[in-house]
């Protein structure tokens, strides 16, 4: 049961914990090794469920319990979910259950993206689950009330990017679907609402007027992390162990693309179910 996990006392230079449903989360750790490269960091990539987008909340549930308990058991000192349709499903329930654990979570960036639009209409590539999520509607109707939000979910996508196809016709024509009317209707701002998506904004840019601007959330996520753990007195001091990385799937299919979205090879362990 995973009320029965002990949290180690929290310690400084414990690791930090982060997930996501497959490799899209690997584009916030980059973000938090770039701002904290003193912590020692864990990812578990649930690849093995892949993708979250398009399953229920309970089984999102399930699955984030499930790899919270298994980061915990490593000794994570805190957890980042790496992954917006998880923090919409799971994050109040971990919360609720680990009350003194800092957790972290990320969703599509409503606030900046209406104040930076210039025409108006803001669009959100997002994944169903999220799109669909109370929590997506809550931030909604706290921040969009003088912005059109025009809403697109983008399934298939982020089969492509686990895929390694960050630039491949496919990739390319799926993603014209989803921009091409969003543009029509004069978006000039674009919410990456997905931690996959930012892997494929090179391909974004070709696709889009360069008056459109991206916005993301990654950056913000280590911000928010680091100040979280400095106001607990939880930022490591020492230096950083390597990194480990577990999969739920075939690790050798996450070790090949590591080298491509996140920089040094690694061995990836078996997370088993
Ligand atoms: N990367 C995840 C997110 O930020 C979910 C992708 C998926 O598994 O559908 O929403």
């Amino acid at each position: 049961m995973l009320s029965d996990v002990p949290i180690a006392k929290l310690s400084r230079e414990a690791p930090i914990g982060v997930f996501d449903s497959g490799v899209g989360g690997l584009s916030v750790l980059g973000e938090i090794r770039a701002l904290l490269p003193q912590e020692s960091l864990l990812y578990v990539a649930d690849s093995g469920h892949v993708p979250y987008g398009e399953k229920s909340p309970e089984f999102i549930r399930e699955r984030s319990q499930r790899i919270a308990e298994f980061l915990l058991g490593q000794g994570a000192k805190a957890l980042v979910l790496a992954c917006n349709t998880a923090t919409a499903a799971a994050i109040a329930e971990l919360r609720g259950r680990y009350p003194q654990l800092p957790i972290i979570g990320m969703e599509p960036a409503v606030k900046p993206a209406a104040a930076a639009t210039q025409s108006g209409v803001v669009g959100v590539l997002a994944t169903t689950g999220t799109l669909k999520s109370a929590k997506f509607a809550a931030l909604l109707d706290r921040f969009a009330n003088d912005v059109r939000v025009i809403t697109q979910p983008c399934p298939g996508l982020v089969e492509q990017i686990e895929a390694g196809e960050l630039d491949s016709e496919a990739t390319r024509a799926l993603l014209s679907g989803f921009v091409q009317p969003l543009l029509a209707e004069g978006c000039d701002t674009l919410i990456l609402g997905c931690t996959h998506y930012p892997f494929i904004k090179p391909l974004l840019r070709q696709l889009l007027p360069a008056s459109v601007s991206l916005i993301d959330t990654g950056a913000a996520v280590a911000r928010q992390l680091q100040r979280v753990l400095a106001e607990q007195q939880l930022l490591a001091l020492g230096s950083a162990r390597p990194t480990q990385f577990w999969s739920s799937a075939n690790c050798q299919q996450l070790e090949q693309v590591l080298p491509l979205l996140w920089g040094p090879a690694a061995t990836v362990k078996p997370l088993g179910d």
